[in-house]
């Protein structure tokens, strides 16, 4: 068994944020502490939402409270998103990347399938934040965060803080 009671917040650069994330096999008493500690952490970091790798866990699932609060945190294991409409631009942080903020590119509309803490599949479509959040985590778990998609004056913008996070959280 795996205790991820203990889980903190990962920042960048370490490592298992450029990873790949693994596919859940089992959901079970292991995974449900995961999910719990997961919800814990994007509330006091005050976040809308948090992917396996933010907390130094390789595996895929993360939640998101487009509200912040724990109560309406939904969790996704396993989730498959489909993209649809048009590009929207919009500002988006990340609680991996403390500090560096800049306008995203992502679509208007997704539909995610994904997997519950009781192994039901469910979908939804989002639209709005929920959408933009949805893109946002999955990105985590492909091993992409922000700072790779931000536009040419902000990536230069963020240039210096990324340094500051490397001299803090690198090896
Ligand atoms: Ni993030």
């Amino acid at each position: 068994m795996t205790d991820y009671s203990k889980c903190e917040i990962t920042r960048y650069p370490t490592p298992v944020l450029r990873e790949k994330a693994q596919p859940i096999e089992e959901i079970n008493d292991e995974i449900r502490v995961l999910a719990e500690r997961m919800k814990e952490i994007m509330v006091e970091q005050k976040g809308v939402g948090l992917a396996g790798p933010q907390a130094g866990v390789n595996l895929r699932i993360f939640v998101i409270s487009t509200d912040g609060t724990a109560e309406n945190a939904i969790v996704y294991i396993n989730p498959v998103i489909k993209t649809s409409g048009k590009m929207i631009a919009n500002e988006e942080g990340c609680l991996s990347l403390p500090g560096i903020y800049g306008n995203v590119n992502r679509y208007s509309h997704c539909s995610v399938t994904a997997t519950d803490l009781d192994g039901n599949e469910f979908s939804q479509d989002a639209d709005g934040l929920l959408a933009r959040a949805l893109q946002h985590e999955f990105d985590h778990l492909e091993g992409m965060m922000i700072k790779d998609r931000l536009g040419y004056a902000a990536k230069l913008r963020a240039k210096r803080k990324l340094k500051q996070l490397e001299a803090e959280y690198g090896d």
